[in-house]
């Protein structure tokens, strides 16, 4: 083919010409928008937007570099994630207009074209407005603490196997144990536990299909998002759809909704209240399409039921969202500790003074104001989202700052974390910084690892249950210390969520 009369190209090669121009342009026609709203921000790569740095060190480290560098230039600043404009507020006082005070500006979040397909799309993470306040509203009794503590005999005996188990594997390896290894297993039987009712025996069976499952499709979620955002425009995901294709690995999806499909049967074919279930999976059945139509009627916070899908969003969010978040909570928190002696030794002896004893429960562990501390410093650390987000509904007035409808908004939570004029040298683990006096006048903003406002975690009460029995049952039980294995501070994968680059060992000897 001629063009202007003197290249003469192939016809193939011009149209891959043309096709690479559209795609540049169209992935790039969005960078002037920062410019235009006067918002500071680092200059855009065509295509990439400004997502090198994220690539080279992971999104925790760009979170907290973004926030120190643009943190004092009018309170937020914009960057490119591909084509998508993202608004990072930096202002802590802007941060609550955002997620508590103006919420109904600020509902949802943005739409990631991995949670955005069939099967997955009606996990609580990914639903907007009236179809979240509904699904909400519905699933939050199911962790109200008097549920918990009704389940709390389940927790107890699986916390007594995690520790034997703990104890045998430690005694056969001269003394060492990889803690993440037996507390994830603990927390996905948890949650399987009371919420399904199901005995998932990871403890016994670490390479269980169930496990296997939910790890891979975790662990690969962080990347899969972050790359096809950066590079595929959204519209790309309906053609996917059409064609059946699913950007998740689909072998995990299906099989985690084909346990749910199971187990849906299995409570069907139970006469009404033969096994008197009261756990999380039967409260949604009882609100769903699929209940029992006898007891059509009054269906309690709500008056729409659930459909067979909303059925299947909400055992996802509740397997996934669940069972990751608290392991990795519980291992850092408790890893943290051991690797910090005169910490361990303080959290011990509080342990023994206020339980005297006694095995931890949702009661006697209340008291244990040190661990709490702890579990504080180890989640401003290791922030299981070093970011959230929100989407503007329409356009709002912030503090005197406009933002336009549609833009998304970063939260920089590990960069909060990370401010040293909140916390000075912010890198070291001292959980005095969460005492009563040294917390008092912090903003309420400065901290957030459960995120904040009506968006905020719905699974922090059984978090931090899990946290404080399953830390006082180990140091009630064990001493601990670095072994020549262990590595600290805790390195993480660096496009990973939060998952650490090396696995966690520590010295482990029964106490006397
Ligand atoms: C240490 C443990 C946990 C941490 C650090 C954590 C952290 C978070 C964070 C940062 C968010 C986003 C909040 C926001 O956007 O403001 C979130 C949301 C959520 N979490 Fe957790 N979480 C934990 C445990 C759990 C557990 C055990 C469950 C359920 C059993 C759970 C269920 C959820 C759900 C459903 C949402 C979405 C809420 C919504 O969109 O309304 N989380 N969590």
């Amino acid at each position: 083919m001629d063009i202007f009369g003197f290249i003469d190209l192939p016809t193939p090669v011009v149209l891959l010409l043309v096709c690479i121009s559209l795609y540049v342009y169209f992935m790039s026609n969005t960078h002037g928008t920062f410019k235009k709203l006067g918002i500071p921000g680092p200059k855009p790569w065509p295509v990439i937007g400004n997502s090198i740095f994220a690539f080279k060190t992971g999104m925790f480290n760009t979170v907290v570099a973004g926030y120190r560098r643009f943190q004092h230039m009018g309170g937020m600043y914009g960057t490119f994630e591909g084509r998508s404009p993202i608004l990072t507020v930096t202002d802590l006082d802007m941060l609550r207009e955002i997620m508590v005070k103006q919420f109904n500006n600020f509902p949802n979040r943005r739409k990631y074209a991995t949670m955005d397909q069939p099967m997955v799309d009606k996990i609580m993470f990914n639903l907007d407005d009236d179809e979240w306040k509904h699904h909400r509203a519905l699933i939050k009794p199911t962790l109200n603490p008097n549920r918990l503590k009704a389940s709390y005999p389940r927790v107890e005996k699986l916390l007594r196997s995690m520790l034997a188990v703990m104890e045998q594997k430690a005694k056969s390896q001269g003394g060492q144990l990889d803690i993440s290894l037996p507390i994830g297993c603990f927390c996905m039987d948890v949650i399987a536990g009371i919420g399904f009712d199901l005995d998932c025996n990871s403890i016994g069976n670490p390479k269980n299909d169930f496990l296997v499952k939910a790890r891979n499709f975790l662990d690969t979620f962080g990347e899969r998002t972050f790359s096809f955002s950066l590079f595929v425009p959204h519209f790309v995901k309906h053609i996917l759809d059409w064609f059946g294709i699913m950007i998740m690995p689909k072998k995990d999806v299906l099989f985690l909704r084909e346990f749910t499909r199971r187990a849906i049967d299995v409570r069907r074919s139970e006469k009404d209240g033969q096994r008197g279930r009261e756990d999380f999976f039967q409260y949604m059945i009882d609100h769903s399409v699929v209940r029992d139509e006898k007891k059509n009627g009054n269906t309690g916070p709500s008056t729409k039921l659930l459909s067979l899908e909303e059925l299947y969003g909400s055992s996802l969010t509740y397997f996934l969202a669940g069972y990751d978040t608290s392991a990795k909570g519980f291992f850092f928190a408790m890893y943290h500790l051991a690797m910090n002696p005169d910490c361990l030794k303080k959290a011990q002896q509080e342990v023994d003074c206020v339980l005297q004893g006694d095995f931890p429960n949702p009661d006697n562990v209340q008291n244990l104001k040190y661990i709490d501390m702890c579990i504080k410093e180890s989640n401003r650390i290791l922030p299981l989202g070093p970011y959230v987000e929100r989407r503007c509904s329409q356009d709002t007035n912030v503090l005197g700052r406009h933002i336009p409808a549609g833009m998304n908004i970063r939260i920089p939570i590990a960069g909060i974390h990370y401010d040293p004029n909140l916390y000075p040298d912010p890198q070291r683990y001292d959980p005095e910084r969460f005492s009563p006096e040294a917390s008092k006048d912090r903003h309420p903003m400065a901290f957030m690892p459960f995120g904040a406002g009506p968006r905020g975690c719905f699974g922090q009460p059984l978090a931090m249950l899990l946290m404080r029995v399953g830390m006082a049952a180990m140091l009630q039980r064990f001493n601990m210390a670095p072994c020549g294995k262990s590595e600290y501070p805790i390195r993480i994968i660096p496009m990973s969520d939060l998952v650490p680059e090396h696995d966690l060992w520590i010295s482990l000897e029964p106490r006397q």
